[in-house]
């Protein structure tokens, strides 16, 4: 499974991107305002870190608005990938924009026959939102198990994309049920490092290294 960072943080990219090289970015217009900065400049400096394919988001609402848009953010890079919402003029925008060699992220995908019009529109990457189906009580990643088996029995080329991510848990479970991609906000990123038993292991390891020394001295 490829790990995406779900965030506008050019640092925060590149402490991940200097760990383990990223599969790619997404972005949108809340992550941005987060930052408070220019977002063309912004994607322009992610595109010199990550050697993937990194999301940008238009915010018009009909297809021509969005083809515009998407047309003047592919100009930055070609690893920009344009963002549209799953809406039947998202769809269309999503059939001009790859028409024309530009490749598309459906957005805000919450159900599975939504996720089955993106793949017949064309899309390259589909964005399934799972955390807020968790917030009104239904299981988000459910929603990738349904939409797994609709692009294998079809063999729909598009990747799934498992996003709205909010934790460790959920990385796991659409790893498991076979996402393509998990894209990860930095905090959940960093606490996939993260066990318990490993850091007492490296304290004991240390303590007894040390205690060896000091006998070592005394000889
Ligand atoms: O990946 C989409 C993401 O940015 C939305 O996450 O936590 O606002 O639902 P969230």
């Amino acid at each position: 499974m490829k790990i995406f960072l779900d965030t506008a943080s050019v640092e925060d990219i590149k402490t991940a991107n200097d760990i383990i090289p990223l599969d790619g970015v997404t972005t949108n217009p809340t992550l941005i305002m987060k930052e408070g900065r220019d977002y063309v400049q912004t994607l322009k400096e992610i595109t010199k870190i990550v050697n993937g394919p990194i999301s940008a988001e238009p915010v018009s609402l009909d297809a021509k608005g969005m083809v515009k848009e998407g047309k003047e953010f592919a100009k930055i890079h070609k690893n920009i990938v344009i963002k549209v919402p799953m809406t039947p003029e998202g769809m269309k925008a999503c059939r001009l924009l790859t028409k024309s060699g530009i490749k598309v992220n459906t957005t805000l995908v919450f159900s599975a026959n939504q996720a089955l019009l993106a793949a017949k529109a064309g899309t390259y990457l589909t964005s399934p939102f799972l955390g807020r189906l968790d917030d009104i009580g239904e299981k988000g990643t459910e929603l990738i198990r349904e939409i797994r088996q609709i692009y294998d029995n079809y063999r729909f080329k598009s990747q799934i994309l498992a996003a709205s991510i909010r934790s460790t848990d959920h990385v796991l479970e659409v790893a498991m049920m076979g996402a393509d991609i998990a894209t990860v906000p930095y905090k959940v990123y960093r606490q996939m490092f993260k066990h318990p038993l490993t850091d007492k292991g490296i304290k004991q390891f240390l303590d007894d290294w040390n205690k060896l020394q000091k006998e070592l001295k005394k000889k």
